[in-house]
Protein backbone atom coordinates (compact mmCIF):
# COMPACT_ATOMS: atom_id res chain seq x y z
CA UNK A 1 0.00 0.00 0.00
CA UNK A 2 1.04 3.45 -1.02
CA UNK A 3 2.05 5.50 2.08
CA UNK A 4 -0.76 8.20 0.86
CA UNK A 5 -3.40 5.58 1.42
CA UNK A 6 -2.02 4.32 5.05
CA UNK A 7 -2.15 8.10 6.00
CA UNK A 8 -5.57 7.78 4.75
CA UNK A 9 -6.66 4.96 6.34
CA UNK A 10 -4.50 5.84 9.70
CA UNK A 11 -6.85 9.29 9.90
CA UNK A 12 -10.26 6.69 9.26
CA UNK A 13 -8.71 4.46 12.49
CA UNK A 14 -7.63 7.38 14.56
CA UNK A 15 -9.88 10.21 13.74
CA UNK A 16 -9.04 12.01 16.87
CA UNK A 17 -5.20 11.90 16.59
CA UNK A 18 -2.63 14.81 14.83
CA UNK A 19 -1.80 13.45 11.38
CA UNK A 20 0.60 10.68 11.32
CA UNK A 21 4.18 10.73 10.73
CA UNK A 22 5.72 7.49 8.39
CA UNK A 23 8.71 5.65 8.68
CA UNK A 24 9.82 2.44 6.58
CA UNK A 25 12.30 -0.34 7.30
CA UNK A 26 13.53 -2.96 4.67
CA UNK A 27 13.56 -6.53 4.81
CA UNK A 28 17.12 -7.81 4.50
CA UNK A 29 18.59 -10.88 2.39
CA UNK A 30 22.04 -12.14 3.71
CA UNK A 31 24.60 -12.07 0.67
CA UNK A 32 26.93 -14.90 2.96
CA UNK A 33 27.91 -14.91 6.40
CA UNK A 34 25.17 -17.28 8.49
CA UNK A 35 25.08 -17.85 11.83
CA UNK A 36 28.75 -15.77 12.59
CA UNK A 37 26.75 -12.33 14.37
CA UNK A 38 26.38 -13.92 17.64
CA UNK A 39 29.75 -15.22 17.23
CA UNK A 40 31.13 -11.19 16.58
CA UNK A 41 32.32 -12.31 13.27
CA UNK A 42 31.40 -10.30 10.03
CA UNK A 43 28.44 -10.51 7.68
CA UNK A 44 27.19 -9.23 4.26
CA UNK A 45 24.06 -8.67 4.23
CA UNK A 46 21.92 -6.09 1.71
CA UNK A 47 18.62 -4.35 2.46
CA UNK A 48 15.88 -4.76 -0.18
CA UNK A 49 13.00 -2.86 -1.84
CA UNK A 50 10.37 -4.85 0.31
CA UNK A 51 9.83 -3.08 3.06
CA UNK A 52 7.32 -2.79 6.19
CA UNK A 53 5.46 0.74 6.50
CA UNK A 54 4.14 2.32 9.58
CA UNK A 55 2.25 5.54 9.98
CA UNK A 56 1.91 6.77 13.95
CA UNK A 57 0.94 9.39 16.09
CA UNK A 58 1.53 10.24 19.93
CA UNK A 59 -1.36 9.30 22.44
CA UNK A 60 -1.42 10.86 25.79
CA UNK A 61 -3.21 7.61 27.19
CA UNK A 62 -0.15 6.29 27.96
CA UNK A 63 -0.69 3.06 25.91
CA UNK A 64 0.27 1.87 22.65
CA UNK A 65 -2.23 0.61 20.15
CA UNK A 66 -1.76 -1.70 17.61
CA UNK A 67 -3.20 -1.77 13.56
CA UNK A 68 -1.96 -3.64 11.08
CA UNK A 69 -3.43 -3.70 7.17
CA UNK A 70 -3.01 -7.86 7.14
CA UNK A 71 -6.15 -9.07 9.02
CA UNK A 72 -4.30 -12.03 10.05
CA UNK A 73 -2.73 -9.54 12.56
CA UNK A 74 -5.11 -9.12 15.16
CA UNK A 75 -5.25 -5.25 16.71
CA UNK A 76 -3.46 -4.65 20.10
CA UNK A 77 -3.16 -2.62 22.65
CA UNK A 78 -0.66 -2.65 25.76
CA UNK A 79 0.23 -0.02 28.54
CA UNK A 80 4.01 1.57 28.07
CA UNK A 81 5.58 1.19 31.22
CA UNK A 82 8.82 0.41 32.45
CA UNK A 83 8.95 -3.14 32.16
CA UNK A 84 6.12 -4.50 29.77
CA UNK A 85 5.44 -8.30 30.20
CA UNK A 86 5.31 -9.59 26.98
CA UNK A 87 2.04 -11.68 24.93
CA UNK A 88 1.77 -15.59 24.60
CA UNK A 89 4.67 -16.54 22.30
CA UNK A 90 4.58 -15.75 18.61
CA UNK A 91 2.24 -12.91 19.09
CA UNK A 92 2.80 -10.59 16.55
CA UNK A 93 2.80 -6.92 19.04
CA UNK A 94 5.96 -8.71 20.76
CA UNK A 95 7.99 -7.09 17.94
CA UNK A 96 7.12 -3.73 19.13
CA UNK A 97 6.38 -4.77 23.06
CA UNK A 98 10.65 -5.63 22.16
CA UNK A 99 11.27 -2.35 20.17
CA UNK A 100 9.44 -0.08 23.11
CA UNK A 101 10.86 -1.53 26.20
CA UNK A 102 14.57 -1.82 24.37
CA UNK A 103 14.17 2.27 23.68
CA UNK A 104 13.02 3.03 27.04
CA UNK A 105 15.87 1.12 28.16
CA UNK A 106 18.49 2.51 26.22
CA UNK A 107 17.10 6.42 27.05
CA UNK A 108 16.70 5.41 30.88
CA UNK A 109 12.82 6.75 30.30
CA UNK A 110 11.38 8.08 33.20
CA UNK A 111 8.24 9.05 31.27
CA UNK A 112 6.49 6.66 28.85
CA UNK A 113 4.33 7.98 26.24
CA UNK A 114 1.67 6.78 24.17
CA UNK A 115 1.31 6.25 20.37
CA UNK A 116 -1.13 4.85 17.52
CA UNK A 117 0.70 2.70 15.09
CA UNK A 118 -0.69 1.65 11.71
CA UNK A 119 1.58 -1.29 9.84
CA UNK A 120 1.92 -1.92 6.36
CA UNK A 121 3.89 -5.02 4.88
CA UNK A 122 4.83 -6.21 1.49
CA UNK A 123 7.39 -8.53 3.15
CA UNK A 124 6.98 -12.31 3.49
CA UNK A 125 7.22 -13.24 6.93
CA UNK A 126 8.61 -16.49 7.80
CA UNK A 127 10.92 -16.33 4.83
CA UNK A 128 14.33 -15.57 6.16
CA UNK A 129 14.20 -11.92 4.75
CA UNK A 130 13.54 -10.79 8.51
CA UNK A 131 9.91 -8.77 8.48
CA UNK A 132 10.04 -9.14 12.10
CA UNK A 133 12.68 -6.99 12.70
CA UNK A 134 12.07 -4.93 9.92
CA UNK A 135 9.09 -4.46 12.04
CA UNK A 136 11.23 -3.78 15.38
CA UNK A 137 12.81 -1.22 13.35
CA UNK A 138 9.65 0.60 12.00
CA UNK A 139 8.46 0.18 15.40
CA UNK A 140 11.45 1.64 17.10
CA UNK A 141 11.84 4.55 14.79
CA UNK A 142 8.05 5.60 14.96
CA UNK A 143 8.69 5.17 18.92
CA UNK A 144 11.51 7.17 18.74
CA UNK A 145 9.73 9.96 16.83
CA UNK A 146 6.90 10.32 19.45
CA UNK A 147 9.32 9.48 22.66
CA UNK A 148 12.61 12.09 20.73
CA UNK A 149 9.87 14.69 20.25
CA UNK A 150 8.53 14.44 24.00
CA UNK A 151 11.91 14.39 25.47
CA UNK A 152 14.73 16.56 22.82
CA UNK A 153 17.19 13.24 23.22
CA UNK A 154 18.19 11.19 20.50
CA UNK A 155 19.85 7.94 19.26
CA UNK A 156 22.28 7.58 16.51
CA UNK A 157 21.87 4.88 13.59
CA UNK A 158 24.78 2.66 14.97
CA UNK A 159 23.51 2.56 18.91
CA UNK A 160 19.79 2.03 17.38
CA UNK A 161 20.80 -1.24 15.62
CA UNK A 162 22.55 -2.37 18.92
CA UNK A 163 20.29 -1.51 21.04
CA UNK A 164 17.61 -3.37 19.21
CA UNK A 165 19.70 -6.61 18.27
CA UNK A 166 20.41 -6.65 22.19
CA UNK A 167 16.24 -5.40 22.67
CA UNK A 168 14.52 -8.31 20.10
CA UNK A 169 15.87 -11.45 22.74
CA UNK A 170 12.66 -10.14 24.25
CA UNK A 171 10.80 -12.29 21.83
CA UNK A 172 13.11 -15.24 22.90
CA UNK A 173 15.45 -15.83 20.04
CA UNK A 174 18.73 -15.31 20.76
CA UNK A 175 20.11 -13.60 17.15
CA UNK A 176 22.96 -11.62 16.57
CA UNK A 177 22.83 -7.92 15.18
CA UNK A 178 23.07 -8.71 11.49
CA UNK A 179 19.23 -7.76 10.54
CA UNK A 180 19.16 -4.78 12.94
CA UNK A 181 22.20 -3.09 11.17
CA UNK A 182 21.73 -4.09 7.42
CA UNK A 183 17.77 -2.83 8.12
CA UNK A 184 19.12 0.48 9.56
CA UNK A 185 22.45 1.00 7.37
CA UNK A 186 21.69 -0.42 4.35
CA UNK A 187 22.67 1.83 1.02
CA UNK A 188 21.09 1.64 -2.41
CA UNK A 189 23.55 -0.32 -4.80
CA UNK A 190 25.64 -1.49 -2.02
CA UNK A 191 26.16 -4.69 0.99
CA UNK A 192 26.88 -3.93 4.17
CA UNK A 193 30.09 -5.77 6.03
CA UNK A 194 28.64 -5.53 9.21
CA UNK A 195 31.20 -6.60 12.14
CA UNK A 196 29.79 -6.85 15.67
CA UNK A 197 31.22 -5.75 19.33
CA UNK A 198 31.53 -2.87 18.58
CA UNK A 199 28.62 -2.58 15.41
CA UNK A 200 30.77 -1.53 12.49
CA UNK A 201 29.98 -0.69 9.05
CA UNK A 202 31.52 -0.75 5.73
CA UNK A 203 29.46 -0.49 2.61
CA UNK A 204 30.77 -2.48 -0.64
CA UNK A 205 29.62 -1.57 -3.90
CA UNK A 206 27.52 -4.54 -5.42
CA UNK A 207 28.89 -5.78 -9.43
CA UNK A 208 26.57 -4.13 -12.10
CA UNK A 209 25.57 -6.65 -14.44
CA UNK A 210 24.55 -9.38 -11.81
CA UNK A 211 21.12 -9.99 -10.03
CA UNK A 212 20.41 -10.83 -6.20
CA UNK A 213 17.48 -13.03 -6.75
CA UNK A 214 15.72 -14.49 -3.79
CA UNK A 215 13.36 -17.51 -3.92
CA UNK A 216 10.91 -18.93 -1.30
CA UNK A 217 11.35 -22.23 -0.15
CA UNK A 218 7.64 -22.30 0.83
CA UNK A 219 8.62 -24.14 3.87
CA UNK A 220 8.27 -21.45 6.92
CA UNK A 221 10.55 -21.29 9.08
CA UNK A 222 8.96 -18.97 12.32
CA UNK A 223 11.94 -18.36 15.04
CA UNK A 224 9.27 -17.66 16.96
CA UNK A 225 7.42 -20.50 16.41
CA UNK A 226 8.25 -24.48 15.33
CA UNK A 227 11.85 -23.01 14.60
CA UNK A 228 12.39 -21.21 18.01
CA UNK A 229 14.77 -23.97 19.54
CA UNK A 230 15.89 -24.98 16.53
CA UNK A 231 17.44 -21.55 16.14
CA UNK A 232 18.94 -21.12 19.22
CA UNK A 233 20.53 -24.08 19.06
CA UNK A 234 22.90 -22.15 17.32
CA UNK A 235 23.74 -19.55 19.82
CA UNK A 236 23.92 -22.75 22.43
CA UNK A 237 26.55 -24.72 20.61
CA UNK A 238 28.68 -22.16 20.30
CA UNK A 239 28.57 -20.74 24.06
CA UNK A 240 29.27 -24.26 24.63
CA UNK A 241 32.05 -24.32 22.52
CA UNK A 242 33.46 -20.70 23.30
CA UNK A 243 33.88 -22.62 27.33
CA UNK A 244 35.84 -25.73 26.30
CA UNK A 245 38.25 -23.22 23.65
CA UNK A 246 37.99 -20.62 26.35
CA UNK A 247 39.62 -23.79 28.53
CA UNK A 248 41.83 -24.95 25.96
CA UNK A 249 43.60 -21.22 25.54
CA UNK A 250 44.40 -21.09 29.08
CA UNK A 251 45.86 -24.63 28.79
CA UNK A 252 48.09 -23.70 26.05
CA UNK A 253 49.01 -19.93 27.02
CA UNK A 254 48.41 -20.35 31.03
CA UNK A 255 46.80 -17.37 32.75
CA UNK A 256 43.07 -15.84 33.11
CA UNK A 257 42.25 -15.59 29.18
CA UNK A 258 38.70 -14.47 28.97
CA UNK A 259 37.00 -15.72 25.73
CA UNK A 260 33.37 -13.99 25.57
CA UNK A 261 32.20 -15.40 21.76
CA UNK A 262 34.55 -17.26 19.11
CA UNK A 263 35.40 -13.60 17.20
CA UNK A 264 37.23 -12.59 20.16
CA UNK A 265 39.99 -15.02 18.75
CA UNK A 266 40.78 -13.27 15.63
CA UNK A 267 40.22 -9.39 17.65
CA UNK A 268 41.57 -7.81 20.81
CA UNK A 269 44.36 -9.23 22.59
CA UNK A 270 44.91 -12.63 21.15
CA UNK A 271 44.50 -11.72 17.27
CA UNK A 272 45.27 -15.32 16.14
CA UNK A 273 45.79 -16.54 12.36
CA UNK A 274 42.68 -18.52 10.63
CA UNK A 275 45.20 -21.25 10.81
CA UNK A 276 46.14 -20.56 14.21
CA UNK A 277 42.25 -20.36 15.33
CA UNK A 278 41.20 -23.56 13.47
CA UNK A 279 43.70 -25.33 15.31
CA UNK A 280 43.36 -24.07 18.53
CA UNK A 281 39.19 -24.98 17.90
CA UNK A 282 39.95 -28.69 16.45
CA UNK A 283 42.19 -29.05 19.62
CA UNK A 284 40.14 -28.35 22.05
CA UNK A 285 36.89 -30.19 20.53
CA UNK A 286 38.69 -33.36 19.15
CA UNK A 287 35.52 -35.38 18.59
CA UNK A 288 32.73 -35.44 16.15
CA UNK A 289 30.21 -35.06 19.45
CA UNK A 290 30.76 -33.81 22.40
CA UNK A 291 27.70 -34.46 25.74
CA UNK A 292 26.97 -32.17 28.63
CA UNK A 293 28.83 -34.85 30.73
CA UNK A 294 31.87 -34.45 27.86
CA UNK A 295 31.87 -30.71 28.73
CA UNK A 296 31.62 -30.84 32.75
CA UNK A 297 34.16 -32.87 32.73
CA UNK A 298 36.44 -31.22 31.22
CA UNK A 299 35.61 -27.87 32.82
CA UNK A 300 35.36 -29.48 36.51
CA UNK A 301 31.33 -28.66 36.64
CA UNK A 302 28.10 -30.79 36.91
CA UNK A 303 26.05 -31.59 33.83
CA UNK A 304 23.16 -29.14 35.84
CA UNK A 305 25.32 -26.59 35.72
CA UNK A 306 27.07 -26.76 32.43
CA UNK A 307 22.98 -26.84 31.14
CA UNK A 308 22.32 -24.16 33.56
CA UNK A 309 25.20 -21.68 32.48
CA UNK A 310 25.16 -22.36 28.46
CA UNK A 311 21.93 -24.33 27.28
CA UNK A 312 18.82 -22.47 28.55
CA UNK A 313 15.93 -24.35 27.28
CA UNK A 314 17.92 -26.58 24.44
CA UNK A 315 17.81 -30.14 24.66
CA UNK A 316 20.98 -32.26 24.58
CA UNK A 317 20.22 -33.98 20.86
CA UNK A 318 20.61 -37.81 20.89
CA UNK A 319 24.44 -39.09 20.97
CA UNK A 320 25.85 -35.11 22.14
CA UNK A 321 26.05 -31.92 20.23
CA UNK A 322 28.32 -31.86 16.97
CA UNK A 323 30.18 -28.76 18.09
CA UNK A 324 33.54 -29.91 16.14
CA UNK A 325 31.11 -29.25 12.53
CA UNK A 326 29.32 -26.22 14.17
CA UNK A 327 32.79 -24.46 14.53
CA UNK A 328 34.25 -25.72 10.98
CA UNK A 329 31.13 -24.01 9.66
CA UNK A 330 31.94 -20.51 11.74
CA UNK A 331 35.52 -20.35 11.14
CA UNK A 332 35.17 -21.51 7.48
CA UNK A 333 32.12 -18.99 6.60
CA UNK A 334 33.64 -16.06 8.16
CA UNK A 335 36.61 -16.98 5.60
CA UNK A 336 34.21 -17.16 3.09
CA UNK A 337 32.41 -13.55 4.31
CA UNK A 338 36.21 -11.62 4.02
CA UNK A 339 36.99 -13.17 0.50
CA UNK A 340 33.14 -12.13 -0.55
CA UNK A 341 33.76 -8.52 0.19
CA UNK A 342 36.85 -8.74 -1.55
CA UNK A 343 35.00 -10.46 -4.78
CA UNK A 344 32.51 -7.89 -4.63
CA UNK A 345 35.47 -5.04 -4.64
CA UNK A 346 36.95 -6.63 -7.64
CA UNK A 347 33.85 -7.06 -9.65
CA UNK A 348 34.15 -10.79 -9.46
CA UNK A 349 30.81 -12.76 -9.74
CA UNK A 350 32.02 -16.20 -10.20
CA UNK A 351 34.13 -16.06 -7.69
CA UNK A 352 31.51 -14.61 -5.39
CA UNK A 353 29.06 -17.34 -6.69
CA UNK A 354 31.23 -19.64 -5.84
CA UNK A 355 31.04 -18.87 -2.61
CA UNK A 356 27.57 -18.68 -2.60
CA UNK A 357 27.92 -22.36 -2.97
CA UNK A 358 30.16 -23.07 -0.55
CA UNK A 359 28.45 -21.39 2.34
CA UNK A 360 24.90 -23.45 1.10
CA UNK A 361 27.08 -26.73 1.47
CA UNK A 362 28.72 -25.70 4.85
CA UNK A 363 25.16 -24.57 6.43
CA UNK A 364 23.35 -27.72 5.15
CA UNK A 365 26.70 -30.37 6.41
CA UNK A 366 28.50 -29.03 9.16
CA UNK A 367 25.38 -25.98 10.69
CA UNK A 368 22.72 -27.99 9.86
CA UNK A 369 20.11 -25.39 9.40
CA UNK A 370 18.81 -26.53 5.75
CA UNK A 371 15.93 -28.58 5.34
CA UNK A 372 15.25 -30.61 1.65
CA UNK A 373 13.19 -27.90 0.16
CA UNK A 374 16.34 -25.44 0.52
CA UNK A 375 18.88 -28.02 -0.87
CA UNK A 376 15.89 -28.72 -3.97
CA UNK A 377 15.76 -25.14 -4.57
CA UNK A 378 19.52 -24.13 -3.98
CA UNK A 379 20.10 -26.97 -6.59
CA UNK A 380 17.10 -25.91 -9.29
CA UNK A 381 18.45 -22.20 -9.12
CA UNK A 382 22.27 -23.14 -10.01
CA UNK A 383 20.45 -25.37 -12.96
CA UNK A 384 18.71 -22.83 -13.83
CA UNK A 385 21.70 -20.36 -14.78
CA UNK A 386 22.35 -19.05 -11.28
CA UNK A 387 26.43 -18.51 -10.50
CA UNK A 388 25.79 -19.52 -7.05
CA UNK A 389 23.36 -20.23 -4.82
CA UNK A 390 22.21 -20.78 -0.80
CA UNK A 391 20.13 -20.48 1.48
CA UNK A 392 19.97 -17.26 3.42
CA UNK A 393 18.44 -16.19 7.32
CA UNK A 394 18.26 -18.38 10.10
CA UNK A 395 17.67 -21.64 7.81
CA UNK A 396 15.16 -24.75 8.55
CA UNK A 397 13.01 -22.97 5.64
CA UNK A 398 12.68 -19.38 4.40
CA UNK A 399 14.78 -18.22 1.06
CA UNK A 400 17.65 -19.00 -1.28
CA UNK A 401 19.96 -16.15 -3.02
CA UNK A 402 21.16 -16.65 -5.61
CA UNK A 403 23.73 -14.49 -7.76
CA UNK A 404 22.11 -14.47 -11.77
CA UNK A 405 23.76 -12.50 -14.81
CA UNK A 406 21.48 -9.39 -15.01
CA UNK A 407 20.93 -11.19 -19.07
CA UNK A 408 20.49 -14.10 -17.30
CA UNK A 409 17.34 -13.54 -15.01
CA UNK A 410 14.58 -13.73 -17.13
CA UNK A 411 15.99 -17.27 -18.57
CA UNK A 412 16.15 -18.13 -14.64
CA UNK A 413 12.47 -17.52 -13.39
CA UNK A 414 11.33 -19.30 -16.80
CA UNK A 415 13.74 -22.49 -16.01
CA UNK A 416 12.95 -21.82 -12.08
CA UNK A 417 8.79 -21.92 -12.55
CA UNK A 418 9.25 -24.91 -14.51
CA UNK A 419 11.48 -26.73 -12.41
CA UNK A 420 11.21 -26.22 -8.76
CA UNK A 421 7.82 -24.35 -8.71
CA UNK A 422 6.28 -26.46 -11.55
CA UNK A 423 3.51 -27.84 -8.94
CA UNK A 424 3.47 -25.17 -6.45
CA UNK A 425 0.54 -22.70 -7.56
CA UNK A 426 0.94 -19.33 -7.10
CA UNK A 427 -0.59 -15.84 -7.92
CA UNK A 428 1.37 -13.89 -11.17
CA UNK A 429 0.75 -10.65 -9.50
CA UNK A 430 3.11 -12.54 -6.06
CA UNK A 431 5.17 -14.67 -7.17
CA UNK A 432 7.41 -16.66 -4.92
CA UNK A 433 10.63 -14.71 -6.10
CA UNK A 434 11.84 -11.38 -5.86
CA UNK A 435 14.78 -10.01 -8.11
CA UNK A 436 15.89 -7.50 -5.02
CA UNK A 437 16.55 -3.89 -5.44
CA UNK A 438 19.51 -3.43 -3.05
CA UNK A 439 17.89 -0.48 -0.80
CA UNK A 440 18.61 2.35 1.32
CA UNK A 441 17.97 1.61 4.96
CA UNK A 442 15.22 2.60 7.00
CA UNK A 443 14.03 6.24 6.84
CA UNK A 444 11.51 8.52 8.08
CA UNK A 445 9.23 9.63 5.15
C1 LIG B 1 18.50 -14.67 11.95
C2 LIG B 1 19.01 -13.85 13.12
C3 LIG B 1 20.33 -13.18 12.77
C4 LIG B 1 21.33 -14.19 12.23
C5 LIG B 1 20.70 -15.05 11.13
C6 LIG B 1 21.61 -16.17 10.67
O1 LIG B 1 18.16 -13.84 10.89
O2 LIG B 1 18.06 -12.87 13.47
O3 LIG B 1 20.83 -12.49 13.88
O4 LIG B 1 21.86 -14.98 13.26
O5 LIG B 1 19.47 -15.62 11.55
O6 LIG B 1 22.73 -15.67 10.04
Amino acid sequence: MGFDALVRQFEALFPACDPPRLCRAPGRVNLIGEHLDYNGLPVLPVAMGEEVRVAFAPADDGRIELRNMNPAYATAVFANTAEIPPSDGGAWENYVKAAVQGINRALDAKAFPGMKLLVDSNLPAHAGLSSSSALVVASAMAYLGVFEAAHAISLDRIALAECLARAEHYVGTQGGGMDQAAILCGKRGHAVKVDFFPLRIERVPMINDVAVVVCDSLVSANKTGDALLKYNAGPASCRLATALVEHQLREDFGGDIQLKRLGDLWYGHLCLTHQEAHDLCMSAIPDARTTVADVGRRLGLTAETVRETWLGAVPEPQGGFRLRARLRHIISEFRRVETARDALLAGEAEMLGELFNASHISCAEDYEISCPALDALAAACRDAGALGARLTGAGFGGAVVSLVPCDRTESFLKALAGSFYRRIPFLAERPPWSVVRVSNGASYV
